[in-house]
């Protein structure tokens, strides 16, 4: 008998009992972000494990992931990097290295050793090749002051992208969530656009999303503003509730008819295929070279008032 995938629901309850019920090759991106064993203070998980105990659950839940994962998905895992090293080690086994994202979220330094400014994110993909994968784009970094590149582009400005750049490996433009009027009654609680980037470079829409420790539903609430379906597992089930009560007003993010994540009206990530669609291309020095040589033949005035009126049609349309 074939099992149904609860699509679009949060199960409350042990990840591993509920992701044994998850059918095999059936999910197209996991996202997971455990318990760190830091002795924080969750509802019902107790997060002062010995160390093997710790890594002996993570080996389960992660195996898990793996044999839930489709052929052409990935699986996210989001860590502080002691923990990461030994999660690399088991995947290593079954699946395939793409990237350690460093996430930089603006931690403050705590002394003793070095700073800890970043998160890793390890993205491995199920199988070596015909995994899916989008390039994305995020808004070229500015001074605050200028306004002025902060990078030097070595002379080749005027062949950037009149958006931003390609993202890479290093994330320093996504911030932890500051404010506590911002944040749900949890200690660890992720930005929604950290996963929306994640969702939108390994998914399409229409594709499923789980997530086997969803907090108060930060990838589930991603995945809804992306178009893409959730399946959020929580053992908490106050954290649930705040969950499904956020997802009650979540409906889906676009930008020009292009899923986006936007953060205070701006789009933070866009995938390179709409990137090229919503913002007109900048020119090549070159190209700014014929273009003045050439000035553009006179439009007619039958050709004016069509494009005046199809302005006024986007403009009232927006
Ligand atoms: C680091 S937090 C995840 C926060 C989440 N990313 C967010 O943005 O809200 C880890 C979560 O895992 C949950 N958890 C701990 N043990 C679990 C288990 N065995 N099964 C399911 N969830 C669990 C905790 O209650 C906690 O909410």
């Amino acid at each position: 008998m074939k099992t149904e995938l609860p699509l679009d629901q949060i199960i409350v309850g042990d990840c591993l009992k509920a992701l044994r019920k998850i059918p095999d090759a059936s999910i197209d991106a996991c996202f997971a972000d455990p318990p760190f064993n830091l002795n924080k203070r969750y509802g019902k998980h107790d997060d002062d494990m010995v160390r093997e105990e710790y890594l002996a659950w993570c080996e389960q839940w992660i195996l898990e992931l793996v044999r839930v994962t489709k052929p052409t998905g990935s699986i996210f895992l989001h860590n502080i990097p002691k923990w990461l090293t030994y999660y690399s080690a088991i995947l290593n086994r079954t699946a395939h290295f793409r990237h350690w994202i460093a996430w930089d979220s603006m931690s403050t330094p705590l002394g003793k050793t070095l700073m800890p400014a970043h998160y890793g994110i390890l993205f491995y993909s199920k199988s070596p090749k015909g995994f899916k994968f989008h390039e994305i784009r995020a808004p070229h970094k500015r001074c605050r002051l200028c306004h002025g590149f902060l990078k030097d582009y070595g002379g080749k400005k005027d062949m950037m992208h009149a958006f931003g750049q390609l993202v890479s490996d290093a994330w320093t433009d996504i911030h932890r969530i500051k404010h506590n009027k911002r944040r749900d009654e949890h200690p660890c609680q992720l930005p929604i656009h950290l996963l929306e980037r994640v969702i939108l470079m390994s998914t399409d829409p229409g594709d499923v999303v789980l997530d086997p420790f969803l907090g108060t539903g930060t990838t589930a609430i991603a995945a809804k503003q992306m178009g893409r379906h959730y399946i959020g597992i929580e053992l908490d089930e106050n954290y649930a509730r705040i969950a499904r009560e956020k997802l009650a007003f979540t409906s889906e993010t676009k930008f020009k008819g292009h899923f986006a994540s936007v953060y205070l009206g701006k789009v933070q990530t866009i995938r390179e295929v709409d990137a090229k669609k919503v913002f007109p291309a900048q020119l090549t020095k070159q190209q700014k070279r014929d273009k003045k040589a050439k000035p553009a033949p006179a439009a007619s005035v039958g050709e004016l008032e069509l494009e005046l009126s199809a302005r006024r049609k986007d403009k009232a349309g927006r």
